[in-house]
């Protein structure tokens, strides 16, 4: 995260103001009479940004829109327009804000996510980074104390800074995250925020037989690794863990069945955007000290056409024993995920969630807008889920995963196949999937949403950071933490 983020008792800074234009008793308490007109005259005109750089402290105004169809809707539009208002405070270049509400319907979780998430930014290769820095200067946004808990202040710090982690794993590219990088990030955040990490290499994921991780491994030269992160506090409301899978395609090209699609490859780091999201939810969770015995898995490598790449045709076992022949090798990562996903049975789960840029069809059915998703936990756990889709506008909607397109994905020559009919892909794909689970389970296929083509408010270009924000959410009130 690039923005330091505090919680303060200190009105001496610039100032970012919530009103809801109704209650104004607050304003003399920043502006002179003369500013106080300007600011009821505008109010009236339905302006809903104000600057006063005049004023005893330089003051932002921001009058909420509470126009919206649902509380959710509110707290997005209160998100976008903390992202609007971050371009008026650039054009400024001002260092350094404190926000305070004066609004009766409090936003200011939404605005303070808002801001810090529309000012991220990834530096790391610019050669001159404090010149790209410059651009976007804010580098401190503080909240008055009178607005926020401190433990809702403590949340929200974790889970942005998660997020923001999470978008760093994504943005960079393959000439630096490979999988045995991937695992050092792992190792590294778990030794940082306090949970524990074990990653096996090739040689023990060869011992035990991780077929699928391995074939699509085989057209690589970087090896695989298989990484097991654990966050097991000792007042965990669970007895069981939640277990959570990412998929780690830390590049795909297709592999010999390349690519067909124009310019479809040229965002393809972003194929680890689940293991991204869920090793970014481990990073929440220890930071944040959440009362939830939660394990992540993830199956890592890059998917190419190397000299000893699988083929079309091949049967592959995976770790279950389950055998699958291969009939698009661009198919890979229901391949990675089934042994991550047969791995996650000696867990003995409560609940098992995957996360994973699956399918094309899940992007060009929903966009950047939403998460496909389907699976067989019980409809309470599927109501909550949809629920903080809602709340944190990381929207999931559910597919079905009828008999029928199952029966898709049965093969001649091996017990199932890698492609199913040439319809309905994300639902054949989270049909492949079960095969390989005995538990409350529910797959998310996040390809529309993980990668931004174009910003988008606060979503910025590149990684979304997508999944931790809806993971954080549903676990504390599926948990009632909060
Ligand atoms: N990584 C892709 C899916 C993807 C598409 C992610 C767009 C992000 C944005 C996946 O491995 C893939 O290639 N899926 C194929 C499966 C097909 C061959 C059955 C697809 O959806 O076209
Ligand atoms: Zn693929
Ligand atoms: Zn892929």
């Amino acid at each position: 995260m690039n923005t330091t983020f505090k919680r303060t008792n200190s009105l001496k800074n610039d100032l970012v103001i919530l009103s809801d234009g109704k209650n104004l008793d607050w304003t003399d308490n920043y502006l002179t009479s003369g500013e106080i007109s300007v600011f009821v005259e505008g109010i009236k005109n339905k302006v809903k940004t104000f600057v006063f750089p005049k004023a005893i402290n330089f003051a932002f105004i921001q009058i909420l829109p509470e126009d919206g169809q649902s509380e959710a809707e509110n707290k997005e539009n209160a998100r976008i327009a903390a992202a609007d208002m971050l371009e008026k405070i650039q054009q400024y270049k001002i260092k350094s804000v404190t926000l305070i509400s004066h609004a009766d319907t409090n936003r200011m979780n939404e605005y303070a996510e808002g801001l810090v998430l529309a000012n991220y930014q990834f530096l790391k290769y610019f050669s001159d980074k404090n010149k790209e820095a410059k651009k976007s200067c804010l580098e401190k946004v503080s909240i008055h104390a009178s607005c926020i808990s401190k433990k809702d202040f403590n949340s929200l710090d974790a889970v942005l800074e998660a997020t923001c982690k999470a978008r760093d794993l994504v943005n960079e590219p393959h000439s630096f995250m490979n999988a045995p990088q991937f695992s050092k990030e792992v190792e590294a955040a778990g030794k940082k925020y306090g949970f524990s990490t074990k990653v096996l290499q090739k040689k023990e994921i060869e011992k035990l037989k991780m077929g699928g991780l391995l074939a699509v491994n085989l057209g690589s030269y970087v090896p695989p690794t298989f990484n097991i992160m654990e966050w097991k506090p000792k007042n965990a409301k669970n007895s069981k863990p939640i277990v959570l899978v990412g998929k780690g395609v830390m590049f795909d090209t297709g592999g010999v069945s390349l690519k067909p699609t124009k310019n479809s490859m040229d965002f393809m780091k972003c194929d680890m955007a689940g293991a991204a999201g869920v090793l970014g939810m481990m990073i929440a969770a220890a930071k944040n000290k959440l009362p939830v015995h939660l394990v992540a898995l993830v199956a890592a490598t890059d998917n190419r056409p190397g000299k000893d790449a699988y083929l079309p045709g091949d049967v592959i076992t995976t770790y279950s024993g389950i055998t699958v022949e291969i009939l698009n090798t661009d198919a890979e990562g229901r391949m990675t995920l089934a042994d991550a996903l047969h791995y996650a049975k000696q867990y003995d789960p409560e609940l098992v969630l995957d996360f994973a840029t699956l399918t094309g069809s899940a992007a060009v059915a929903l966009g950047p807008e939403g998460v496909a998703y389907m699976g067989n936990a019980d409809s309470k756990v599927k109501y909550q889920m949809e629920d903080s889709g809602f709340n944190t506008y990381e929207r999931v909607v559910e597919f079905p995963i009828w008999r029928e397109y199952g029966e898709t994905i049965k093969s001649d020559i091996a017990d199932i196949k890698n492609l199913g009919a040439p319809y309905a892909g994300m639902i054949t794909a989270g049909m492949f999937l079960q095969h390989f689970t005995d538990y409350p389970w529910l797959h998310f296929d996040i390809a529309g949403m993980a990668y931004l083509h174009k910003k988008s408010a606060y979503r910025t270009k590149e990684g979304t950071g997508v999944a931790v924000r809806l993971i954080f959410d549903f676990l504390n009130q599926y948990f009632k933490i909060k």
